[in-house]
């Protein structure tokens, strides 16, 4: 079979596998079911979905353990549909840098998985995970997501959430042991959510997962993979959260998406709504502000509208990937520019700057008789203003086309 990897056209914003595109089986796979309603586009085939994103220019496909093998399958027919999985992904040239598990969708989870008050329920969920880790490295997968959907509560009087935090390090300890009992090449990436959608989760930002993170027994292979949607219903500044994560060294994997403050998880095409968020946040991980730059797949955790068939689908894969890339031309187009160089460029003070790093007696003294003009400094003014005007005139494309 031929590959069916569009050939480059000229627009520039076209997506190519270069750009290091990923999607969920079940996002562009998401039928549009909602909690009002039935799905209403039919289920796309695994293969279907491959062979459709390679065609669009993704590089790859991520998958939960029951995206392509359903809860129940027995080993003759979990083989036959990685087999047939296998073959599409090699047929179209795309690969599967992150898996996961599904630990939120069977009734059994539905006090938690990890943190459930049961231990057959954390048994079950270990063995799952177990199983679905081995489904992952199989498929070439690096990285590991969990999502702890239905770790947490509706009734908070049913557990200490200490215990819940305990079983959680209990769990990601174990399946760290594993992993590097295994020799498997994989690292383990925690994805935070506030809540969903009316229980509240444990460890609900990417703030707290990085702590978190630190008490765990192997640390040192356990990052983070934020989600847009989730840190914006939390109402907090995404690129931020992104920031401390890489800046700790610990942003293994991304969720890319769009989502309005104050709603439920919309999981909406990225760049959709708020476009300033976006263009800060793509300006992060490309690195065109400075500073190192995310090497790790660009990956959209997000679904077409429920109005949509499958071309709408597709319409709606490629608007998430054009649109990081239109948000990245903008970004290098902003940093460039030679007024945003000026507002923007790093003051310094010979004087001062050895003073402000790292404790020492004698500095205490030196600070104590620096001359600071502070009513000075304070009537200063900044020039943001004209920086964020010029943020948008780059965004609103009237500036550094
Ligand atoms: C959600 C989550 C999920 C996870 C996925 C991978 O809010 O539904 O974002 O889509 O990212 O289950 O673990
Ligand atoms: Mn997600
Ligand atoms: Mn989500």
């Amino acid at each position: 079979m031929t590959p069916s990897r569009r050939t480059t056209g000229t627009d520039p914003f076209d997506p190519v596998p270069a750009d290091r595109f990923t999607f969920g089986l079940w996002t562009v796979g998401n039928p549009g079911r909602d909690p009002f309603g039935a799905p209403v586009r039919a289920r796309l085939s695994p293969a279907r979905i491959v062979e459709k994103l390679a065609e669009c220019g993704a590089m790859g496909v991520n998958l939960h353990d029951e995206d392509l093998v359903p809860f129940g399958s027995s080993a003759a027919q979990r083989d036959a549909l990685v087999r047939e999985f296998k073959r599409a992904l090699a047929d179209h040239g795309m690969v599967v840098p992150m898996a996961t598990t599904n630990l939120f969708s069977h009734p059994v989870f539905k006090d938690g998985a990890f943190s459930a008050n049961d231990p057959q329920v954390r048994a079950f969920a270990l063995r799952k995970t177990l199983d679905a880790i081995d489904l992952g490295v199989e498929l070439g997968a690096t990285t590991y997501v969990f999502w702890g959907g239905r770790e947490g509560s509706e009734a908070d009087a049913c557990r200490d959430p200490r215990l819940a935090l305990q079983r959680l390090r209990d769990a990601l300890d174990f399946l760290c042991g594993y992993v590097q009992d295994q020799g498997y090449d994989l690292r383990f990436a925690l994805e935070a959510k506030p809540n969903e959608p009316r229980g509240d989760i444990y460890l609900p930002t990417t703030g707290h997962m990085l702590h978190f993170i630190s008490t765990l027994q192997h640390a040192d292979m356990v990052g983070v993979n934020p989600e847009v949607a989730h840190e914006t219903m939390a109402g907090l500044s995404f690129a931020h959260g992104v920031a401390q994560a890489m800046e700790a060294g610990k942003l293994y994997h991304i969720d890319l998406n769009a989502q309005r403050i104050g709603r439920y998880d919309q999981d909406l095409r990225f760049g959709s709504e708020d476009v300033r968020q976006a263009f800060l946040l793509v300006r992060l991980l490309e690195g065109t502000l400075g500073g190192a730059r995310y090497e790790g797949p660009r990956h959209f955790d997000a679904h077409a509208y429920r109005t949509e068939d499958e071309q709408g689908v597709w319409e709606f894969a490629r608007g998430c990937m054009r649109t990081y890339k239109i948000l990245h031309a903008r970004a290098v187009a902003f940093d460039a520019d030679p007024e945003v160089r000026a507002l923007t460029a790093e003051l310094s003070d010979r004087e001062l700057d050895p003073l402000l790093a790292g404790f020492a007696r004698e500095k205490v003294a030196k600070l104590r008789a620096a001359q600071i003009d502070v009513d000075a400094v304070a009537q200063r003014g900044l020039g943001y203003e004209r920086l964020d005007q010029l943020m948008l005139e780059h965004l609103l494309g009237v500036r550094g086309a």
